[in-house]
């Protein structure tokens, strides 16, 4: 049978406010499991022409894949959907690059054929599940010199970033964490994140106590809109005494899930499906683990080196805010500005926060609002570092560039 690459597109994207995570966050009684069922029902009601029974795979990532995250999470969110049968699914790690795994993954077999439509996201219950919940290293990463041992904990990479880049200061990575806050805000008043959050219902219990009622999240519960830098300045440096890194300029601990739907582009416009955005090339690459944050820029090179693309071509970035100094590595690297404003024009994962494997379609969604509003841009990219030394960028193209018409 000859084979062709197919064109893969981007066909819509939602997510779930996302939560803080612990005791006194919207999501503590809420099941994991059941906020990516919520995802892919909205994907479904938005999308009527897509009969769910023309669905060839749901891969769903989780980096912690026990308990409500287990059991093959995109086959049993696929049934609990209410999915038809026939449908199949999966689990998918890599850790904070999980659900940005699930749609280059499902991606590579739509364009070699093997699907036609999917749904690809990612959920992290980080309440429910820690980081590092349940985790073995095994001894010889430390024994054997491998890793050094901070490698094992992402705030402390952070800390070492900004050891390896003394320009990146402390001052910066604040005043980036303000912007984001801002630009965050900003979104927020113009509508542009509401759009695509899918309201969960919330069984809570009142901070007075007593009986737990229910409640509606409608927002992201992390973002800080007031924050300034001189209660930056105050904050603590939990991964080092006197350290760069604060609770103010890292993403924090929190939860919430993300679903898109990937198609091939016959298909999508066979079924009148929309086309958000075009699939042009990705990439994932290894750095030291214990700099995990630089992931990003051997990432992107590969992805533009396969795209034949330069970082001048690029209009517009949707890059994942684990820690400011991690996003301010990159931009120095490829000479652009702090305040850069094709940057992460809603504002970043240091406002909304990153439930880790969730996170990759997040991006996508919102780069994908940000084409509609730009039409003069051809290209932007989504790309984000990765726990134990990794990065992942994908690019796409905008398929409203007037250039096109
Ligand atoms: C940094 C980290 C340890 C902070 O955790 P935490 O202490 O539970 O965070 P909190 O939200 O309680 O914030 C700590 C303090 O900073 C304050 N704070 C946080 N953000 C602030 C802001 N923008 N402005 C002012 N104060 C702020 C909080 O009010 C809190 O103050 P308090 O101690 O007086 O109550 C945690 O968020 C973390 O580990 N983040 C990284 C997650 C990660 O590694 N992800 C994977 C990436 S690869």
């Amino acid at each position: 049978m000859p084979r062709t690459a197919r064109d893969v597109v981007f066909v819509d994207g939602v997510r779930t406010p996302f939560g803080k995570a612990g005791p006194k966050g919207i999501y503590h009684e809420t099941r994991a499991d059941d906020l990516v069922v919520k995802c892919i029902r909205e994907l479904l009601r938005r999308n009527p022409d897509l009969p769910p029974e023309r669905i060839d795979e749901v891969a769903i990532a989780a980096t912690t894949q026990i308990g409500d995250q287990g059991l093959t999470i995109g086959r049993t969110a696929g049934i609990l959907a209410g999915l038809p049968q026939s449908v199949p699914g999966y689990a998918i790690d890599r850790m904070c690059a999980g659900a940005m795994t699930a749609v280059t993954t499902t991606a590579g077999s739509i364009a070699f054929g093997a699907y036609d439509a999917v749904v690809a996201g990612g959920v992290e219950h980080m309440g429910r599940h820690p980081m590092g919940e349940a985790v073995d290293p095994n001894p010889r990463f430390v024994s054997e010199k491998l890793v050094d041992e901070s490698a094992l904990f992402m705030g402390m990479t952070a800390e070492n970033l900004h050891d390896r880049l003394p320009h990146i200061s402390k001052q910066r990575a604040d005043e980036f964490a303000v912007r984001s806050q801002e630009k965050a805000a900003k979104a927020y008043a113009n509508g542009k994140i509401q759009q695509d959050l899918v309201p969960i219902s919330v069984r809570r219990t009142s901070p007075e106590g007593g009986e737990p009622g229910w409640g509606l999240a409608t927002a992201d519960e992390p973002m800080r809109p007031g924050t300034t830098l001189e209660g930056l300045a105050t904050l603590k440096t939990p991964f080092r005494p006197h350290g760069r890194v604060t609770a103010g300029n890292s993403a924090g601990l929190n939860d919430g899930a993300t679903a898109s739907l990937i198609a091939s582009e016959d298909f999508a416009r066979e079924l009148g499906l929309p086309v958000k955005m075009r699939l042009v090339s990705f990439a994932f690459a290894g750095v030291e683990p214990e700099v995990m944050g630089y992931g990003p820029v051997p990432a992107t090179k590969k992805a533009l080196a396969k795209a034949g693309l330069s970082i001048e071509d690029i209009g517009l970035f949707e890059i994942n805010e684990a820690f400011a100094v991690q996003v301010l590595s990159f931009l120095d690297h490829f000479g652009i500005a702090d305040d850069d404003e094709r940057v992460n024009q809603y504002g970043g994962a240091i406002a909304f926060g990153h439930p880790l494997a969730s996170s990759g379609v997040r991006l996508m969604t919102q780069l994908a609002r940000q084409f509609e509003e730009h039409p003069e841009v051809r290209y932007g990219i989504t790309t984000m570092c990765i726990g134990f030394g990794m990065g992942g960028t994908v690019i796409w193209e905008n398929p409203h560039f007037e250039g096109n018409k």
